[in-house]
C-alpha cells in the first residue's frame, strides 16, 4: 500500500520531470486505533497487493460474478452496503485516502462481506496498468472531487482520455454511474460523455437520471445535502 505519491519538484527546478496531473492530493489523515488495525489485519484478506501484472477476476474474487469498480470510495459506506445488498456482484473499490481505506475494511470485517477487494492506489493507473480490456461490467464513481477552480479542471477525473480508458476495459453493455453535487461539474461530465461514441446515455431526458433506490446516500452527498446542493445521476451505458 503506497505512503505517499511520487511527485516531481516545482516546475523551473527540475525540468526534466513533469509532474503527472492527478485527480487527487494525498490528506494527511489521521488513522484511528481500529483502522490500524484494520489495516494491518485485514489489509492482507482483502487488500489489492500492488504490482504490475494483468488482474485475473476469477482468481481475485474466487467467482466469476460480474465486476463493479468503484472509484474513490472515500470512506466506503456506499461500498459495503451495496455489495451486501448484491452478493451476486464483486465490487473493486478503489481509494488512495488510507484512513477511508481502514473504515471499509472494518465495515466488510463486521458485516462478514467477502464479495469486495480494494486497491489503495491511483484507480487511473491501475485501469491503465492492470485492469485487463472488456472486463468491467460497471464502473461506479460518485461525488468525485470537483476541482471548481478554472485552472484546477485539468485535474477533474471525468475527462475525455480517461472515458476512453474507461471505453477501453468495460464490456459492451457496462454500466457507468457517476453522481455529483456540483451542477457545473455534472455539466462538464455531459459534453465529455457526449463527445464519446463508446457510451449512450440512459437518462430519459438525455441528462441526468433520479438516484436509483440502490445507491445508498454516501458521505459527500450528506454534506451537499446540508450546503442545499441538488444532486446528479449520471448513468451511461457502454455500446457494443
Ligand atoms: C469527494 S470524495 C468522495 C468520496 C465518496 N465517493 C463519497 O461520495 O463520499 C472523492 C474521493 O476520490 C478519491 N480519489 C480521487 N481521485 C482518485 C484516484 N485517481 N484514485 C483513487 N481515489 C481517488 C479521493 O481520495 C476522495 O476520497
Amino acid at each position: 500500500m503506497p505512503q505517499s505519491h511520487p511527485e516531481g519538484k516545482k516546475a523551473g527546478k527540475e525540468p526534466s520531470f513533469r509532474r503527472p496531473v492527478r485527480s487527487f492530493v494525498l490528506r494527511a489523515g489521521r488513522l484511528t486505533e481500529g483502522q490500524k488495525r484494520a489495516l494491518d489485519e485485514l489489509w492482507p484478506v482483502y487488500g489489492l497487493a500492488e504490482g504490475v501484472n494483468q488482474l485475473d477476476f476469477e482468481v481475485l474474487f474466487g467467482n466469476d460474478h460480474p465486476v463493479i469498480m468503484e472509484i474513490g470510495f472515500g470512506n466506503g459506506d456506499a461500498t459495503w452496503q451495496m455489495a451486501l445488498a448484491h452478493g451476486e456482484e464483486n465490487y473493486l473499490g478503489v481509494e488512495v485516502h488510507r484512513p477511508g481505506v481502514g473504515h471499509l475494511l472494518l465495515k466488510l470485517e463486521d458485516n462478514r462481506i467477502s464479495n469486495v477487494r480494494i486497491a489503495c492506489e491511483d484507480a487511473v493507473e491501475l485501469l491503465r496498468k492492470r485492469i485487463p480490456r472488456n472486463s468491467l461490467a460497471g464502473v461506479r464513481i460518485y461525488f468525485p472531487d470537483p476541482w471548481p477552480k478554472k485552472r484546477h479542471h485539468k485535474r477533474r477525473i471525468i475527462q475525455a482520455p480517461f472515458v476512453g480508458l474507461l471505453a477501453e476495459k468495460m464490456q459492451a453493455g457496462g454500466i457507468l454511474h457517476m453522481a455529483t453535487d456540483w451542477e457545473q461539474y455534472a455539466e462538464y461530465m455531459l459534453e465529455v460523455m457526449h463527445n464519446s461514441r463508446d457510451f449512450e446515455n440512459l437518462a430519459p431526458d438525455g441528462k441526468s437520471c433520479l438516484k436509483p433506490e440502490w445507491r445508498p446516500v454516501t458521505k459527500y452527498e450528506k454534506r451537499g445535502e446540508r450546503l442545499g446542493h441538488s444532486v446528479f445521476d449520471l448513468v451511461f451505458r457502454r455500446t457494443a
